[in-house]
């Protein structure tokens, strides 16, 4: 298919309601809403510096793996055949849009949509203009402006608890899920109860922290991260539920991570990858998590099912598709 045959699935996809430049359009700018607007903010930020980063492919190549286990596809094979099949794919939240172009790659006849509402969909619609069947707008992915059962595959790896309401962004990507279409959608799993408090105390707090302090935050984290894990000392940890604390044997900074403190810290990916993880989980007002119970009832509410569910310590995830 050539490229005017994608514009007009993409202009049809918006129902003629959006105005496109190359391959990027803009459906909303700026949000209304004070926290949305202070996490546009800061992930702009932290995309814009990302973006420079010669970690970047390591980051990437990591997260593609990840993403065949978090949604049930047994290889990049198995992936591209979905997608191949998905004649509209969105998606939602794509940040630096490397997800949306691996979509668009693996299905070259298939038109790819992904949407960020931070400055990073300009970055993204900059970086892959050579993918004709891929597009960039920057806007909410609660309030979409795509139409109704228009899509056949909507992506949400590690948004939906960013965006103002995650209970009203899943119910606009269900509208515009095809009735035989799926879903993909990751919630950031509960933590144990001093990390949640502490985590609750930051996030009141860091919005009123100037940037730079907020970046020298998160590589202190980091740099703690990387010491406690050069300890390479493993603890026995005896069951305590009160505190929501899982008995088993850690690595002392996995231990600290999961229950008490993010201090994000993975050798392999490297230290700026390591240091914006930490600033992408303090900085941003909104970051809500989940019990896999709420995350059951959300899927319900909407009248969707589970095709595929998948849980660890960090999340929930799974692919959903409406009841018949
Ligand atoms: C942790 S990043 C994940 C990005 C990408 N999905 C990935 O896996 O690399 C979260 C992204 O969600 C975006 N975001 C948060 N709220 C949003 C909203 N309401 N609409 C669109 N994007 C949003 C942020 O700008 C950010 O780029």
């Amino acid at each position: 298919m050539n490229r005017g045959k994608f514009i007009g699935k993409f202009l049809e996809a918006f129902e003629h309601k959006i105005e496109l430049s190359g391959n990027f359009a803009v459906n909303a700018h700026e949000s209304t809403d004070a926290k949305q607007h202070q996490t546009n903010s800061v992930f702009s930020e932290k995309w814009d510096k990302y973006e420079s980063s010669e970690e970047r492919t390591r980051l990437f190549d990591f997260q593609r793996k990840w993403y065949l286990k978090l949604y049930g596809f047994e290889s990049e094979q198995a992936l591209g055949e979905h997608l191949r099949a998905s004649p509209v794919i969105f998606d939602a939240g794509c940040g630096l849009g490397y997800k949306a172009a691996w979509f668009a790659e693996l299905a070259p006849q298939s038109l790819v949509i992904g949407m960020d509402f931070s400055g990073a969909a300009a970055q993204a619609a900059r970086n892959y203009g050579a993918l004709e069947n891929l597009f960039f707008v920057q806007g909410d992915i609660a309030d979409t402006g795509l139409g109704a059962g228009g899509v056949d595959y909507v992506s949400c790896d590690q948004v939906i608890m960013h965006t103002e309401s995650p209970e009203r962004t899943f119910a606009e990507l269900a509208r515009i899920t095809r009735r035989t279409g799926q879903m993909a959608c990751y919630f950031y799993a509960k933590k144990a109860l001093p990390r949640e408090l502490l985590d609750d105390y930051f996030r009141s707090r860091c919005s009123h922290i100037e940037r730079e302090k907020l970046w020298a935050m998160s590589e202190q984290l980091a740099e703690l991260g990387r010491r406690l894990s050069l300890l390479k000392v493993e603890i026995d940890v005896p069951e305590i539920p009160e505190l929501g604390i899982k008995g088993g044997t850690y690595d002392i900074q996995r231990f600290i991570y999961w229950n008490f403190l993010k201090c994000f810290w993975n050798a392999e990916l490297g230290v700026e990858t390591s240091v914006v993880t930490n600033f992408d989980w303090y900085s941003p007002s909104n970051a809500r998590r989940f019990s896999e119970s709420e995350v059951r009832a959300i899927v319900a509410a909407n009248r969707m099912r589970e095709v595929f569910f998948h849980s660890e310590e960090a999340c929930y995830s799974g692919r959903f598709a409406h009841d018949e």
